[in-house]
């Protein structure tokens, strides 16, 4: 057996104290798995004092949590603290600079820094693994590098938010409106009392952009994402979705075209039926599609402290057994800088939903407006008004079309008079 790995963790909360929690209490079992033991030797994190609900006998408390990356007792420095900048960075950067491998479950380090941070860990012949930080125990990363490994990625369809699918599988569930099922949400410790980063698809653009970059050999490029999140979508867009046979999730999508890279976070309509469409509460999902191995779909956990522990240990267990890996597949010297196609040169077919005055006319004017800048209706739904003094919905599709069209089209529609709120948008994915 080889000597131990000897690991620090810097970052003792939900996903920290499970990974130190799985390694004390598995560790026969992961020792065997590596051959070799692997042990903590030291752990930092704000406050000292605080009662963690793990043992840290006998493993040493760094007060400076970046002097870890120093220790001469440390192999590998297990990064689960967060933030893409401040004591994350300073930490991650000057332990791969001390040739120390690198763990981290930390999304937007990896979506703003992947880049030069695999340069670094390459230039000293050594690991950064960031498994947990893509759809938390769902190992997709791994399946690309490995399993999936001789594919030529086209297109990678993820469903990498866990509070946003829970909000939005639980509003169509229960017909319940989204204030009220973000309320629940918070209740039950699956969104944070600052909701933003998730709802508004920050996080879930944070994983895309790094799943982009694993496919397409590109560095991560979190500022070129069109990102959309799920704060405007009612119970009335979910009841429409759903009576044109389809479901509304936050999706993610990369994928190669002849223009560029498309990359874009948005709430979609889906088909009923569609594996991704089918994912339901707090549940990721990543759809892959290669030329080789034709598509692959993969559902599981995408955040919670077993689940994310899990990948953590995965990537800690593959540097235990020697295994070698580039960060992004491709030499990070070779990584190229993604070519973005505009959102506005995007085709797809669309979901509008109107509410307006229920006169009439209304219709015709809105059918001359799509027909002048050359979009095609495809379907069109009325809901009568629930009280006389109130507008009506208007519900329609429209056949595949360019963004920019549809934008033009919009900007007309809502100066309308008898339009009574602002227009709802959502791209329809086939
Ligand atoms: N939670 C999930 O399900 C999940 C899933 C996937 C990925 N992740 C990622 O995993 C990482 C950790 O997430 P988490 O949910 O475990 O976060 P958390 O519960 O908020 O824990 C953060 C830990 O970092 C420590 N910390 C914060 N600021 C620090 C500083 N300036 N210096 C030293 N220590 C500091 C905190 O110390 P104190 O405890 O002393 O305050 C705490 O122990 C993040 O990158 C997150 O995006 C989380």
């Amino acid at each position: 057996m080889s000597a131990p790995l000897r690991i620090a963790v810097a970052g003792l909360g939900t996903v920290g104290a499970g990974v130190v929690e799985i390694l004390q209490r598995q560790t026969t079992l992961l020792s065997a798995r590596c051959n070799r033991d692997i042990m903590i030797t030291a752990v930092s994190a704000r406050d000292a004092s605080r009662d963690r609900g793990v043992s840290l006998a006998n493993i040493a408390w760094e007060e400076n949590t970046v002097a870890l990356a120093s220790r001469k007792d440390v192999d590998v420095v297990v990064e689960l603290i967060g933030g893409s900048e401040g004591v994350a960075k300073s930490l991650c950067e000057t332990a791969l600079a001390q040739g120390k491998h690198v763990v981290t479950a930390n999304k937007a380090l990896i979506a703003h820094h992947g880049g030069a941070l695999a340069k670094l860990a390459e230039q000293r012949g050594i690991q950064l693994m960031f498994e947990a930080a893509v759809a938390g125990g769902i190992p997709v990363i791994k399946l690309m590098k490995q399993g999936l490994a001789a594919n030529n990625y086209t297109k990678i369809v993820g469903i990498l938010n866990g509070t946003c699918n829970f909000i939005l599988s639980t509003m169509e569930r229960t017909r319940r409106s989204f204030e009220d099922v973000l309320s629940e949400a918070q209740a039950l410790g699956y969104a944070e009392a600052d909701p933003s980063f998730d709802i508004d698809g920050v996080d879930a653009a944070h994983k895309l952009c790094i799943l982009s970059a694993l496919a397409f050999s590109t560095t991560p490029a979190i500022d070129g994402i069109t990102i959309e999140g799920i704060r405007n979508i009612s119970a009335a867009d979910i009841l429409a979705a759903e009576e044109l046979g389809y479901r509304i999730r936050l999706i993610g999508i990369t994928e190669r075209t002849d223009r560029g890279i498309e990359l874009r976070v948005y709430p979609a309509l889906l088909p009923e039926g569609s594996p991704v469409s089918e994912v339901d509460g707090v549940y990721n999902a990543v759809h892959i599609f290669g030329d080789a191995v034709g598509d692959m779909f993969i559902e599981g956990r995408g955040a919670g402290r077993g689940a994310t522990a899990s990948a953590v240990i995965a990537d800690i267990m593959e540097i235990a057994r020697g295994d070698v890996s580039q960060p992004f597949l491709v030499p990070a010297a070779s990584l190229a800088t993604p070519v973005i196609v505009p959102m506005e040169d995007y085709e797809s077919a669309y979901y509008v939903r109107l509410h307006v005055a229920d006169h009439s006319g209304v219709l015709f004017a809105l059918t001359r407006i799509f027909s002048a800048h050359d979009i095609s209706v495809a379907s069109f739904i009325q809901h009568a008004p629930k009280e006389a003094t109130h507008g009506v919905d208007i519900i329609l599709t429209t056949h595949t079309t360019l963004e920019k069209r549809m934008n033009h089209a919009l900007r007309e529609i809502s100066a309308m008079p008898s339009i009574l709120s602002s227009p709802c948008l959502i791209r329809i994915e086939e």
